[in-house]
């Protein structure tokens, strides 16, 4: 557990690191996962109940992608919001030139700037796991969210079966920290990445969470080998 000042230096490091890291992320993003994230983002959407005219917030919705995607549901209102600005600012780009009618915007998923009870749905994309308060960022979260309203959330987790596990460790552990690093210059930014998802609760526990929280027909479904997660839930 850390402590606020923890919680405060872990959000402005978090911050700046992707701040830093925002030009390459987007190619070091879809080249060091062999594009299978755009598939994460399809399948994790594809768990949402669809409502007509809904209004979705994503959060820690970096340049944007998840925000984007969520076109396929014709919503009324999209609302990307993330702390990095300088990876709202590609975003932005990214937003005007498809055309969308979604809106990015600074704002902290911990202390969100939105009225209880007005998103239809909450989700985000490999961003929970950053949060520097994860349960205060869920507790945000289902505050926002209207009764009957949907969490999805998408995330990295490690694999569990022994091969597959060691194989795909010594990948994120050893050679994605290198290239990471080699390409964007900030090694630090992709020596974090396999940190954080070592530390984040994961499977079971991230559903734990979401119960404490009050989240209801919770459910984890793992994807690609577990490496990766979809967690969806309701507010009652
Ligand atoms: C790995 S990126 C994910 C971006 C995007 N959702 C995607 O699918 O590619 C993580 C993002 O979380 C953002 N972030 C971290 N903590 C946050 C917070 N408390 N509130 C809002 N955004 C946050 C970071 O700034 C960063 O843009």
């Amino acid at each position: 557990m850390r402590s606020q000042t923890q919680i405060e230096e872990h959000k402005k490091r978090n911050r700046e690191m992707f701040n830093t890291i925002a030009d390459k992320y987007d190619f070091l993003n879809h080249f060091l996962s062999g594009g299978i994230d755009y598939y994460w983002r399809w399948r994790a959407l594809k768990k949402l109940v669809p409502i007509k005219e809904a209004t979705i917030l994503d959060l820690a919705t970096g340049t944007g992608d998840f925000a984007l995607a969520a076109r396929r549901f014709s919503p009324q209102r999209v609302v990307g919001a993330d702390v990095a600005l300088e990876m709202i600012k590609l975003g932005v780009d990214k937003v005007r030139k498809s055309r969308s009618n979604a809106v990015l915007m600074g704002g902290d998923a911990e202390n969100l700037p939105f009225r209880d009870k007005s998103y239809d749905i909450v989700m985000s994309a490999f961003g929970v796991r950053n949060f520097g308060h994860i349960s205060g960022g869920l507790e945000e979260s289902h505050r926002v969210l209207r009764p009957g309203g949907q969490l999805l959330v998408l995330d990295f987790c490690e694999p569990t079966f022994p091969i597959v596990r060691g194989i795909y460790l010594l990948y994120f552990r050893r050679v994605l920290p290198l290239v990471g690093g080699l390409i964007s210059g900030e090694r630090q930014a992709y020596e974090y990445l396999p940190r954080s998802v070592s530390d984040f609760p994961q499977g079971g526990d991230f559903v734990d969470l979401m119960k404490r929280v009050g989240f209801i027909e919770n459910s984890v479904t793992r994807l690609t080998f577990g490496i990766c997660s979809i967690y969806y839930g309701k507010k009652c």
